[in-house]
Parts: C-alpha cells; structure tokens; sequence
C-alpha cells in the first residue's frame, strides 16, 4: 500500500462510523442522521446516548428500561468513595475523573471481557458513575458532605444536585441536559480517536475511556471551554473585548473556544449553545457576560472569518456552564459526562469490526552512526 504522510491525520479517514455525521462547509451534525438541532430540542441526554450505541430512538419501554438501568448504577462500588476522599483536595478534577474511571476498572471481576454485551455493561457503569465521581470529589474539596445520588433523577438533574445538595430547577436541569446532548459524540475527533485506538488493541473499554479523558484535557480539545472563560475573566468589559481580541491574535494567540479542524462554517452546536447562553445569562443576572461574547464574537468575524473560523462548541458552553453555576474546572468534566455516550458507542463500534491501529512514522534522523563510548561525548 503506498504511503501518504498528513501531519495532524487530516484529511485522513482511519475509521467507519454509523453515530455521527459532520459536513464541515456547511456546518451540519446528525446524529444516526437526525441533525443536532432537532435532538437538542426535543430528545434527551439518555435517549441520545440510546441512539448512539443502538443507532436508532428507543421505543417507549426501551428508554424507560435504559433510564433504570443507569439509574440504579448512580451509586460508587463499594470502596470507591473511599478511595477518592484519600485524594489531595487540591487535585484537578480532570486529573482525578481520569484516575477514578481507570480505578473503576479494579471494581469490576471481568474487566477485560471484550464481547459487545460486556462492553455496553461496562459503558452503563462508567457513564452512571462519571457524575458521582465528579460530584463526590467537588463535595469533599470544598468540605461539604457528600450527596447520594438520586435515581428518582436523571443524570443531569442528579449531577447538579449531588453537586450542589439541592434540586436544580427545571430550567437549569434542563440547558444542563441540552449541554450535554449537544457534546455527546463528534466524529472521530481526537479522544475519540484516542478510544478507538486504545481498545483496537483489544485492551479494555475502562482503558480506552481514560485515554479518552487524558485526551479531551487538552486546551485544543475539551479544555478550551475552560480556557473561554478564562478569557472571558480576563476582559474587564464589553469594550475592553476589542483590543484584548486583537492584541491577541496580533501576537499569533489563538482565541479559545474558535476554529475547528472539521467546520469551517458556524459549529451547529454552537448556534444552539449560543441562544441557551443568552436565555440563560438573563435569567441569571450574567449579560454582560454573555455580551463580551458576543462582541468577542463580532471582533473575530471582522478579523478572521475569512480564514473560517467561527465559535465552536466550546465557546458558548463557557456562558452557559457558569450561568448553570458550575465551578470553572468543573467545565471540561461536564464534557466527559457527555462524551462518554460517544467514546463508548465508537469503542463498542471498534470492535464490531475490528483492526489494529498502527500508522507508521516517516524517520527524519541520521543512519549509521558510530556510537562513542560515554566517556568520549
Ligand atoms: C481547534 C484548532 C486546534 C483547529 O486547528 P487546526 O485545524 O489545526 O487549524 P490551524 O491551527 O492550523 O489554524 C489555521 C489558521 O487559523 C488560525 N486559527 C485557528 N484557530 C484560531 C483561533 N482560535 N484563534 C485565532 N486564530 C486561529 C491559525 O492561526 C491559522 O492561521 P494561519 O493560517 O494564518 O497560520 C484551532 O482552531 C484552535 O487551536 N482553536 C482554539 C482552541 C479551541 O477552541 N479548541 C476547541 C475545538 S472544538
């Protein structure tokens, strides 16, 4: 087979995918064909990641027995909370989820079976107890008690109450679920590619998520939602947004929470995440955040939308996370929760038709040199 080098992969297709769709020109994302607007308005985070691991909505019945199934995995394996209230209370949350969801795999008696039902148990166990974890550690760091979860609640209500220890209202439940729709799968983006390549190996699905989540840390990946509100921080006001935009990209810094490998058209996520973040800024007293985004928004269109580079997904989010009230590095954790629909059902779709991920590397050093004794270099 002759050899193509593509730094970064792209343009390079390494995998067959049925979960999600993307036309980067013409900003479109489905999910098993249904486009991402239609989900974020009328589905649900479960129903969702429903679809993504059986490509196809649920009946009834079925999404009623799927809730059930995650719900009454909501509480830690013995020994876990444990574990975790051991941890420096100063550990990053992305730090801590990716160590707690490999140390899940120890409480598990098979964690290497490999067959498609044992991977969609495993993926129900990890996706049902992300949010505990998260919320548990949140708890215990600021000296709280921890909350139990609720399996009366679904996972983004339950999430935001063992967070919190009171009930989120309906609107805040609900633009958290909506967050996490939109996020749930993108394509073969980099943690996804991640978990692919891991479980080609035929290793473990708790392995390839904790790639996954290693991988989404980064401030090119999931960490830029993180690194927006930084920013966002940064801006004292609305009319300080200009010039801080433009100093910036004056000195070649990238603005986080813009561009995108794939779209090079507005993200749909972030057109939906955009009136979400507007609604919910004024509801909660948070518009002038939401303004300096939108003029950050403006300045970048007159600077650089000729290169196509619009939001992305990451953008909006940072308005409408802290407007839902999260702490700022809880941001990139809420990916996780999400993300985790997508990374299971690509691991679950990995093996289905398996084959080991192996590029190869183009060797720009020397040949044959002479090796000098230590005592000569
Ligand atoms: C996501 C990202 C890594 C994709 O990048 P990529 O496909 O590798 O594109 P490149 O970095 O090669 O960028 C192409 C051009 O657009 C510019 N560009 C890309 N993203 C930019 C941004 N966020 N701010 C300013 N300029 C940007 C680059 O400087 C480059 O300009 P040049 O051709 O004049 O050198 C990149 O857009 C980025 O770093 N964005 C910020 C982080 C972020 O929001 N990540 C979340 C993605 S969902």
């Amino acid at each position: 087979m002759g050899k193509t080098y593509s730094k970064g992969l792209e343009g390079v297709i390494a995998a067959e995918t049925k979960m999600s769709f993307i036309d980067g020109e013409k900003g479109v994302l489905e999910y098993v064909g249904i486009p991402i607007g239609e989900l974020a308005s009328h589905s649900t985070f479960e129903e969702t990641v429903f679809l993504l691991w059986n490509l196809r909505l649920p009946k009834k019945d079925e999404l009623a027995r799927f809730q059930a199934e995650l719900r009454k995995r909501y509480e830690l394996p013995a020994g876990m909370a444990q574990r975790l209230l051991s941890l420096p209370r100063d550990a990053k949350p992305m730090h801590v989820i990716r160590t707690m969801v490999s140390a899940l795999s120890m409480h598990d008696l098979n964690p290497d079976a490999n067959d498609i039902p044992s991977l969609r148990e495993k993926a129900l166990n990890i996706l049902a107890r992300t949010p505990t974890l998260l919320a548990y550690f949140h708890r215990y760091r600021i000296g709280m008690p921890l909350v139990a979860p609720d399996p009366s609640l679904s996972i983004a209500e339950n999430f935001l109450y063992m967070l919190n220890g009171e009930r989120p209202t309906e609107t805040m439940a609900k633009a958290m679920d909506v967050c996490l729709v939109l996020h749930a799968d993108h394509g073969l983006n980099n943690s996804t590619f991640s978990a692919r390549s891991v479980m080609s190996t035929q290793s473990d699905m708790y392995s390839a998520v904790t790639a996954a989540i290693g991988s989404l840390k980064g401030p090119l990946h999931g960490g830029a939602n993180e690194g927006v509100m930084v920013m966002l921080n940064e801006i004292p006001s609305v009319d300080a947004a200009e010039k801080y935009v433009l100093d910036k990209l004056a000195r070649k810094d990238k603005i986080m929470g813009f561009g995108h490998r794939i779209y090079k058209s507005y993200d749909p996520r972030a057109k939906h995440l955009q009136v979400l973040a507007r609604q919910l800024a004024s509801d909660t007293g948070n518009i002038a955040l939401y303004d300096k985004s939108k003029r950050i928004e403006e300045v970048m269109a007159t600077a650089v939308a000729a290169k196509g580079i619009y939001p992305n997904v990451d953008f909006y989010s940072a308005t409408t996370y802290h407007c839902i009230g999260l702490p700022l590095d809880m941001f990139t954790p809420v990916f996780v929760i999400a993300r985790i629909g997508g990374w299971a059902g690509h691991v679950i779709e990995q093996m289905g038709d398996n084959r080991l991920f192996r590029p190869d590397v183009d060797y720009t050093g020397p040949h044959g040199v002479a090796y000098t004794p230590v005592t000569k270099r």
